[in-house]
């Protein structure tokens, strides 16, 4: 029995990112500056990295993930009377961006082995007002974005990715973000690599990228007169926002960014030994993640078991409990919006409607994954399930 808790997830923080924020803070420009630019151009190097290289990404730092997917909706057009595809299985900041733009967000089932929404229902939900699709590449495994994209191409929609779980995947349509009008990274804690709290919007679209920036900082811009005289004096364009990056936090992504994909292969490999560790126990007493399609790179954010609740004597809670008794800390991705009470009001959402989403929701279990976590950590983990979940067996 350990002593310490076990979290679910546990940002990798060094030196460097330290000594960064202490520069920073030293430095005397403590908001939006140099560091933010500097990390724009590394995120923008990062995913332009081979292919085609990085010079028509346009990467705009923002406060969170939420506030990318806030001005990609915005940017993109879709407002009032707009139908957008999208998942019900993620957090409400997905479903809730779209619904502050005025749009609808009508959800489309997932797939109950990936999470992802399911590409093979996605058109029966296009009606005469679908204008876009936001697809969540659910804990980095990308979306079937072959058969999305081509939907989105037959409809006219505009794809934005949610990619808050995926800075790193891949598919053989691409990087992540970078699959349609604009890509939303998130850098909370908890994701790929943090920036404490913190997100980016990716576009190859300099006129998504020029609106994300001008609706993130209050609709302000430099003015015509401005331009004409070379003065900095401003103009108020258009209602906008303050969703700008802190220098502070650029400091610390800086340093992320650099070793994104290293985590991202420390993930993978702690995720590979959780599945030889509990495949005796795939499809019969929980399901683990199913393995990653060729030409697919999976960012590993996160590692989502679900318990087979037809051959236990016991429901998640219970499990979450034992494992929580165990000292070990889980997390819950996700509760279906469907089966919230906002939506159900707001959208006329009914259990019954996405019976695979409320599958999973009873299910899911995040067992702790993040690249510092050790062997020792990983075997304890598998250890515990193991136990608790055979002391259930029916
Ligand atoms: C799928 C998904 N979308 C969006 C977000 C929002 O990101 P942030 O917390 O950075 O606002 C999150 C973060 O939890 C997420 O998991």
């Amino acid at each position: 029995m350990r002593d310490d808790i076990l979290p679910f997830s546990r940002p990798s923080i060094t030196e460097d990112e330290i000594s960064e924020v202490v520069a920073a803070m030293r430095s005397g420009w403590l908001t939006t500056g140099p560091r933010t630019e500097k990390f724009e151009a590394a995120i923008a190097d990062y995913l332009g990295a081979g292919a085609q290289g990085a010079g028509d990404i346009n990467v705009v730092a923002v406060n969170s993930g939420t506030a990318a997917l806030h001005l990609a909706v915005l940017a993109a057009g879709l407002g009032p009377g707009d139908e957008v595809l999208t998942t019900p299985l993620t957090w409400p900041a997905t479903s809730n961006m779209i619904m502050l733009a005025g749009a609808k967000p009508v959800f489309v089932d997932i797939d109950r082995d990936t999470l992802n929404m399911n590409a093979d229902l996605a058109e029966a939900a296009v009606t005469e007002r679908t204008r876009g699709m936001l697809p969540v590449h659910f804990a980095g495994l990308t979306c079937d974005m072959g058969k999305l994209g081509a939907l989105a191409v037959e409809h006219d929609l505009a794809v934005i990715e949610d990619a808050a779980h995926a800075l790193g995947s891949a598919c053989p349509q691409g990087k992540a973000g970078l699959l349609g009008v604009a890509g939303c990274f998130s850098f909370h804690p908890t994701k790929p690599i943090t920036t404490g709290e913190g997100g980016a919007l990716v576009t190859r679209d300099p006129a998504i990228a020029d609106t994300a920036r001008l609706l993130g900082f209050h609709g302000v811009t430099r003015g015509a007169r401005a331009r004409a005289t070379g003065t900095a004096e401003y103009e108020v364009a258009a209602l906008g926002f303050k969703y700008n990056m802190l220098d502070i936090q650029a400091a610390i992504g800086l340093h992320q960014i650099v070793r994104a994909e290293d985590l991202r292969r420390k993930r993978e490999r702690l995720a590979r030994m959780y599945h030889e560790a509990l495949a005796d126990l795939d499809g019969d007493l929980l399901y683990l993640p199913p393995p990653t399609p060729a030409g697919c790179v999976h960012a590993w954010h996160l590692y989502v078991i679900k318990l087979n609740l037809d051959k236990l004597d016991f429901d998640r809670p219970a499990f979450r409990a034992a494992l929580r008794e165990r000292n070990i800390a889980t997390g819950l991705h996700y509760l279906s919006l469907h089966v919230q009470p906002f939506y159900e009001r707001e959208l006329g959402c009914k259990p019954g409607d996405f019976p695979e989403a409320l599958w999973a929701s009873d299910r899911v279990v995040s067992l702790p994954l993040f690249a510092d976590m050790t062997d020792d950590d990983l075997t304890y983990v598998c250890d515990a399930v193991r136990e608790v979940v055979q002391a259930h067996a029916v």
